[in-house]
């Protein structure tokens, strides 16, 4: 994977916050565009039952820019979907190693099932993804044997929108609304960071020391 970043990284070393927010925004769109992207899986970390962290992978499906959105898709029946209906804070990580830079968001997550937000992105996932969602035993669960997430009449079959319907009873969509966002760059020339506040209806940038 070695994905030409959508911008120039320049901008990062430079003081235009703007540049750099519109950059920040750039590698994000790319990432949950381009499945070779970087930043097409990011670290989602929740808050469990006892108030300790807890920390995955998922892959980035979505952003939308005017709503500080970024979408992520999971199993109903995933622990995450507890944490988060708890404790709606997340924070989101990225890392490019190939740009060297990090990006950070925090956010309120909402959880989407069985609605029309739900319904719409089900019928646009192919059928591969639908896949999952019927996996005979809800993710983390103690199994008796060794088993896969694929669940058995589907496994020698060519998966259609029709025989992976049934999934969407477990499928879930999560919008997390970014309300702080940062970003770190790396350079031999010395390295570079800020952060970007929603407030009053606006994105206000703050300088911070690396
Ligand atoms: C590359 C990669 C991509 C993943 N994408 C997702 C995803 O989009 N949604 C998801 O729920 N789990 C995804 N997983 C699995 C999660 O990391 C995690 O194991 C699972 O969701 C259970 O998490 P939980 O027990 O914290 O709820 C992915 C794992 C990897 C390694």
């Amino acid at each position: 994977m070695n994905v030409e970043p959508p911008v120039s990284l320049d901008a990062f070393a430079g003081e235009d916050s703007q540049a750099i927010r519109e950059g920040v925004f750039q590698c994000l769109r790319q990432g949950c565009l381009n499945r070779q992207s970087p930043f097409h899986t990011l670290s989602l970390a929740t808050v469990d039952a006892d108030g300790g962290p807890e920390v995955r992978t998922v892959v980035f499906r979505g952003l939308d820019v005017q709503q500080r959105q970024v979408r992520m898709h999971t199993d109903l029946r995933s622990p995450k979907v507890v944490s988060l209906q708890r404790d709606p804070r997340a924070t989101l990580l990225w890392y490019a190693p190939e740009w060297k830079l990090q990006v950070r968001a925090r956010a309120s997550v909402a959880v989407h099932h069985a609605d029309e937000v739900a319904a719409a992105y089900w019928e646009s996932s192919h059928p591969r993804s639908r896949r999952v969602y019927n996996a005979p035993y809800p993710p983390g669960a103690p199994t008796p044997h060794a088993v896969t997430d694929i669940a058995p009449h589907l496994l020698d079959a060519v998966v259609t929108m029709e025989n992976t319907a049934a999934g969407f009873g477990t499928f879930a969509v999560m919008l997390a609304t970014i309300t702080r966002l940062e970003w770190l760059m790396l350079y031999a020339s010395g390295n570079r960071r800020g952060c970007f506040h929603w407030q009053d209806a606006a994105w206000r940038h703050q300088w911070l020391a690396p």
